[in-house]
């Protein structure tokens, strides 16, 4: 089992204005881990998650992924390193079918180009025989394969964040990154949801997940980030965070857990 490293922000900040989202925030993950980021509501998580995936630019700091600063590359071309993010608000196209979301997802592990489409050459149908393999492959793996031809504006609250984490998982990430993959989700949906997480994690890929549920984080994570008005005010095993005094200050009268 490998343990190198393979996403770490260095000494991130950003401001907005006068205000200071991530102040000075450092971090790794390791191949194959399950990182959770917490923190009570606007401590700066999905800030954090835009840095990392090249939404926004740190105004210090530098993120490396495998070793490379990403610093200034377009979401794109960070997503094609093998980096996968979801939103905590969805992003789905909701009037195209479910195969159809996942196949843009897709797009950018495809190699022919204009010219290999114009001429629907051997390139071209290599690339449609791999997209498709592959579409019904995620289909597969997130469970919506009798949903498959389906608008998405149609699919259940659940249903479309099962497609939320395919659109990541076809991208074929070392990491992904979760922001909230259960937020307004019942019980029932938020233990499939957990399930679907943990299958994903089984098969290699590096997770970092935003969560306020604290049960379904202790019982997924590996190790604990917490932050607090931008800052990191500890980090560990979930027992040792759960145990740590700033953590419970943070969150006492704070807390959103389900
Ligand atoms: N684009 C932006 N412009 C200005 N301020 C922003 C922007 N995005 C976030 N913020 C502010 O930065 C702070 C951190 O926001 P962030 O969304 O990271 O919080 P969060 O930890 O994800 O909270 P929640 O748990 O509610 O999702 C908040 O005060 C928020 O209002
Ligand atoms: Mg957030």
């Amino acid at each position: 089992m490998a343990h190198k490293v393979l996403l770490e922000g260095a000494s991130l900040v950003k401001c907005f204005g006068g205000m200071q989202a991530v102040n000075d925030v450092s971090f790794q993950v390791r191949s194959g881990e399950m990182l959770a980021v917490i923190g009570p509501n606007g401590a700066g998580k999905s800030v954090l998650f835009s840095l990392i995936s090249g939404l926004l630019r740190p105004t210090a700091g530098t993120v490396f992924f495998q070793g490379e600063p990403l610093s200034g590359l377009p979401p794109h071309r960070i997503s094609r390193k093998g980096l996968a993010r979801t939103f905590q608000h969805t992003a789905l196209f909701e009037e195209l079918q479910v195969v159809h979301n996942l196949a843009l997802g897709y797009q950018k592990r495809t190699r022919s180009g204009y010219w290999d489409t114009l001429w629907r050459n051997a390139r071209w149908r290599d690339d449609q025989d791999r997209l498709q393999r592959k579409v019904l492959a995620v289909l597969e793996s997130i469970g919506l394969t009798a949903k498959a031809t389906h608008t998405v504006g149609t699919l259940s609250q659940v249903e479309q964040r099962r497609l939320a984490i395919g659109m990541a998982l076809i991208s074929e990430p070392a990491l992904m990154l979760l922001d909230e993959p259960t937020g307004g989700l019942i019980q029932e949906d938020t233990d499939a949801i957990t399930r679907l997480i943990r299958t994903i994690h089984a098969t290699g890929i590096a997770i970092c997940l935003i969560e306020h549920k604290m049960r379904m984080i202790m019982d997924l994570a590996d190790r604990i980030i917490v932050l607090n008005h931008g800052r990191k005010i500890a980090e560990g095993r979930p027992a040792q965070v759960a145990a740590d005094e700033s953590v419970i200050e943070a969150y006492l009268g704070k807390k959103r857990d389900a």
